[in-house]
């Protein structure tokens, strides 16, 4: 899983730029990276992009690669791009080929030497002394998996262009063209793209571009060049990291989604709920913290009458028995979340209805859905999921008080900026928990998946080990985990008795209770105006608290080791 991007321009350019461009994909991932060019130059190094390390020269036609390590270690080797045995072919790939086993052995018997333990190289080696257009057709037929490729010849500028399952876009800027995994490799070049769609290969040269369906055969196919509009990626500002930034946004992100889901994106609201209203029963499929906004989704739903279910996307299949009268709610920050487009491929065939709630426009899921909601936070950098997160819960909430949960969501937002003024409490616990071994997170209803919420960001980002629970579920098993001066967080809003029932149980076994709660119970005070407001204020503070016991640690927060912002893969 991936970023890849291609260039090929009328004039020269410096390889920099190249990745430059690049480097607006590390979200992606960022084990590795590298650059190969029209020239037959390839370059590559283990670590973050660093755009200085190709240099300032001069070339026509680049392909790049940032990587998140699938198939073979972090080296410098398995580093992209590939080429085959001569050296004249090199690739760049984003995805999985599944049957690289049997590929890989055929092809040793045929005396191809590897030089990476890659699935990715394989590709190369297919088109060895091929005529590349020819041999897209065959490829496709014994390829399986995901794949999005770029491939260069040496002494050619052009790039050929071909995908399956993993995303892929042309960017047409205005001396010449980017193909890019999304639309922010080139946000900043031009607002025109073509996206391509399932089995679709592309000739890219400097003049012009030709497309073609891969069916058996290349069939020429007509694509319409979509006009895009994107908030470009702004810098950290005066912050230390994106993710506190990006934490601090959210009372001015979430204005942002409620009067644009007031005024300019009403009709998609419109549909939304004519939708729900027509179907049987919603079920939302989402992975990481999208899941976790969609089970408050749930709750909103039922609290206006709508069955709802939410399924983890890498187990739908395994869960659900969809029929058409049911509405699948694709909830997908990035809108590439392969699970969640897999989930997605496996309904759309049958028909069923589709909307979403993703924040990336234009991106997979979004263009696979009959309705969306663009959730409006604007682009969030760090990989942990913040603004994000809340305006996912906030649409949620929003598309349920038109059906009848009875709410006021101006009251809910307004309040979000109080959060802030516990920070100094919050660096200060914080500072007692840079230690911990394990953290356990406590919550009931709206609180449950906010604990959840939590305990996710505690794992990605200080890597101490947490578990967010239903409250009510401790006694159940967990309980016998809890030691003399073991950390449990506990999430109160007011009038929740029961949720301090278990903190007194769970104090009364050594633990050391911290207090989310909008009554003065010492720990950090959430003053919400009611429940909604609260799982949402409760998740800031859990954003903020994750973040400064990172910091304490000395660990890098806006990128966790392992992790990458868009999960591309299976
Ligand atoms: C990755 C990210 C998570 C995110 C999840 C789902 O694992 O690290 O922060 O919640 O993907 O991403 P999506 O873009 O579908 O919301």
């Amino acid at each position: 899983m991936c970023g890849i991007v291609g260039m090929v321009f009328k004039n020269p350019f410096s390889a920099r730029d190249a990745l430059t461009s690049l480097k607006r994909l590390e979200y992606r991932g960022y084990d590795s990276f590298g650059i190969a060019d029209s020239n037959g130059r390839i370059q590559k190094f283990v670590g973050e992009i660093d755009e200085t390390k190709a240099g300032d020269r001069l070339v026509n036609t680049t392909i790049t690669h940032t990587r998140w390590a699938t198939h073979g270690n972090v080296t410098e080797a398995n580093a992209h791009p590939h080429t085959d045995c001569t050296g004249s072919i090199a690739i760049v790939h984003n995805g999985i080929i599944s049957n690289f086993s049997e590929i890989r052995e055929e092809m040793k018997a045929e005396g191809h030497r590897f030089a990476s333990e890659t699935d990715s190289e394989l590709i190369a080696h297919f088109f060895e002394g091929k005529n590349i257009a020819d041999s897209i057709p065959p490829f496709f037929a014994k390829f399986k998996g995901e794949y999005a490729v770029l491939l260069i010849k040496k002494g050619e500028d052009a790039i050929y262009a071909f995908k399956r399952g993993s995303p892929l876009v042309l960017g047409i800027a205005q001396d010449g063209y980017v193909l890019a995994s999304d639309i922010y490799a080139f946000s900043d070049r031009t607002g025109n793209a073509v996206f391509f769609n399932e089995d679709e290969f592309a000739v890219v040269g400097k003049n012009g571009y030709e497309f073609y369906k891969v069916n058996g055969k290349l069939e020429p196919s007509e694509k319409q060049v979509t006009a895009f509009k994107w908030m470009a990626e702004e810098t950290k500002k005066d912050y230390e990291h994106y993710m506190m930034k990006e934490i601090k946004e959210i009372p001015e992100a979430s204005r942002r989604l409620l009067d644009s889901l007031e005024a300019e994106q009403r009709e998609s609201v419109e549909s939304i709920v004519s939708l729900v209203r027509n179907a049987k029963r919603i079920v939302f499929v989402a992975s990481g913290s999208s899941y976790h906004a969609s089970l408050l989704g749930i709750q909103f739903l039922r609290r206006a009458g709508v069955e709802a279910h939410a399924i983890v996307a890498s187990e739908f299949k395994n869960f659900t028995l969809i029929d058409e009268n049911t509405l699948v709610v694709a909830v997908s920050q990035s809108g590439e979340t392969m699970d969640v487009i897999e989930a997605l491929h496996g309904i759309k065939a049958r028909g069923v209805k589709i909307a979403s709630l993703v924040n990336v426009p234009y991106s997979t899921v979004q263009r696979m859905s009959h309705s969306h909601i663009n959730i409006c936070a604007g682009q969030e950098v760090a990989v942990a999921a913040t603004k994000t997160f809340v305006n996912q819960v906030l649409a949620m909430a929003y598309i349920a008080s038109l059906l009848g949960y009875a709410m006021d969501m101006r009251s809910v937002t307004g309040v979000f900026n109080s959060v802030f003024a516990q920070e100094a409490r919050i660096k200060d616990v914080a500072k007692t928990l840079a230690t911990a071994r394990d953290i356990y997170v406590l919550g009931r209803g709206f609180s449950y998946p906010v604990a959840r919420e939590i305990a996710l960001k505690l794992k990605e980002i200080t890597y101490i080990h947490a578990e967010g629970m239903m409250a009510g579920e401790l006694k159940h098993g967990t309980l016998s985990l809890i030691e003399q001066g073991t950390p449990v967080i506990c999430l109160a809003p007011k009038g929740d008795n029961d949720i301090m029932s278990t903190a007194h149980e769970v104090a009364g076994r050594g633990a050391n209770v911290i207090m989310f709660s909008d009554e003065a119970r010492g720990g950090i005070k959430i003053d919400s105006t009611g429940k909604v407001s609260f799982s949402v204020m409760a998740a800031m503070a859990g954003q903020l608290l994750t973040y400064y016991i990172a910091r304490e640690k000395g660990l890098p927060i806006d990128k966790p080791r392992n992790l990458a912002k868009s999960v591309t893969v299976k």
